[in-house]
């Protein structure tokens, strides 16, 4: 099938080119004229592990191509995807304007037998809107159908996820866009879910706030665990072989970030409120959450005294290993915390490389940023942490103080560690 995608950030860059890959002929659009320049010229706008390799690959065969004009594509295209953002906006609810702009100006191109798939994670209701708009605007072209095909991408193992998802979600309003969407994932067997719009819009973010929820709730319990004396590691693993609870998304840390989890929880609760229904799960979720800081700092506090005249190192400032993404990453409240306590802040992520805001030293060196510093706090778990020279960090070190706001590193691992390099190591729940 002959396919656009509109909007080539992470989501569309991914989605175009395992379209590609699936057999089909894909282009990927966007306005930004020099993200579009650099594809075309080999280079990657942006780092998703495997993603090179597979784009590589379908331009070899011919089978993607990109482009700053959606009118040399779209009206010869069998679908449009549709990835662009949707951010929150201040109050809460989710900024559609992109979308909105991009649908008002192919909605003259779109071919009568174009489906049209937004894979934007948007509010319970757009979706129809989108559809009622396009049927009132344009009569000539009634029998253009929307279609709502959320993504469960996980930035890091977004490749992955494309190409074997748990579920694919089909959500339209009438039975030949589901076919249409049958045939664009014929070569995925996963299970599918036949939906109405709202319902597949609905699964999206009832998803992720669930998953949110899964994890204020470990970091709840890790409080608890604390305060006894005893492991939230034995107590998560205990919970997580029931299949009815599952394991995954239990471990207790330094909460979530992202540019997915706190904007669909604020988005469903904007959506609750309209509805005048208070999502107080949601409320105590993101609640617990934002506590995560005040808990890291008050412990580092606890073992430090005073954080005025002490250096901090960050290890790690990405919301999650494998990306360079910071946005609403825990580090990033951390750091700012430390540093209205009066504490020194130096950091080291191994593909971040510095933050505009707030302002922290950014080493390029895991031991140069660990220099002098009274307490190294693992914030992000990338795997790299799990194969540091201790004695040489303890070397370069002022104070011994490891603090792993991730529970990452082997609890047995660590007592070894301190005992033979005189390190004190510090984690959340155990
Ligand atoms: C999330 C969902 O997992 C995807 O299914 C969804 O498609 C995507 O949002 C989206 O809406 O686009 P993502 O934000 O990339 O994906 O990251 P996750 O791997 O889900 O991690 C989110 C945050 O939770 C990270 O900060 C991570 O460190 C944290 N986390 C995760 C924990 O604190 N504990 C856990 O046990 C698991």
């Amino acid at each position: 099938m002959r396919i656009t995608v509109i909007g080539t950030g992470y989501v569309g860059l991914v989605t175009g080119a395992s379209l590609a890959y699936l057999g089909h002929q894909a282009v990927c659009v966007d306005v930004n004229e020099e993200k579009i320049k650099l594809l075309k010229s080999g280079v990657m706008p942006l780092w998703e592990p495997g993603l090179e390799s597979m784009i590589r690959d379908v331009e070899l065969q011919g089978r993607l191509d990109y482009s700053t004009d959606v009118s040399a594509s779209v009206p010869v295209s069998d679908a449009v995807f549709l990835t662009l953002g949707t951010p929150s906006s201040e109050s809460g609810e989710v900024d559609l304007s992109a979308l909105w702009s991009v649908v008002r100006s192919i909605a003259p191109m779109l071919h009568r037998d174009t489906l049209l798939i937004i894979k934007s994670t948007v509010p319970a209701g757009t979706c129809e809107q989108i559809e009622a708009y396009l049927h009132q605007q344009f009569p000539a072209s009634a029998s253009i159908a929307v279609a709502h095909n959320p993504e469960f991408l996980r930035q890091g193992s977004a490749v992955r996820d494309f190409l074997a998802p748990d579920r694919l979600v089909f959500g339209a309003s009438r039975p030949e866009a589901h076919h249409r969407l049958e045939e664009i994932y014929a070569a995925i067997q996963s299970p599918v879910i036949k939906c109405g719009l709202r319902e597949a819009e609905l699964i999206k973010c009832a998803s992720n706030a669930f998953l949110a929820m899964k994890i204020s709730y470990a970091n709840m319990m890790s409080d608890l665990c604390d305060a006894l004396g005893i492991s939230v590691d034995a107590v998560a693993e205990g919970m997580g072989l029931d299949r009815r609870i599952g394991s995954e998304f239990l471990r207790a840390g330094a909460g979530y970030g992202g540019s997915c989890f706190p904007k669909d929880l604020r988005a469903l609760m904007a959506l609750a409120a309209k509805e005048h229904l208070d999502m107080e799960l949601l409320r105590a979720t993101e609640a617990i959450n934002r506590g995560r800081v005040q808990v890291i700092c008050r412990r580092l506090e606890g073992v430090l005294g005073t954080l005025g005249d002490k250096q901090i190192t960050i290890y790690g400032l990405a919301f999650k290993p494998n990306t360079d993404d910071t946005r609403e990453a825990p580090a990033l409240r951390i750091c700012s915390m430390l540093q209205e306590a009066g504490a020194r802040v130096r950091a080291y992520d191994p593909v971040v490389a510095g933050l505009p805001d707030p302002q922290v030293d950014v080493a390029i060196d895991m031991y140069e940023a660990a220099d002098g510093s009274d307490c190294v706090v693992i914030v992000t778990d990338w795997d790299q942490f799990n194969r540091l020279d201790w004695g040489r960090l303890r070397q370069v070190m002022r104070s011994p103080y490891i603090f792993d706001a991730r529970n990452m590193l082997d609890i047995a691992v660590m007592a070894e560690n301190c005992k033979r390099y005189g390190l004190h190591y510090l984690s959340l729940g155990r």
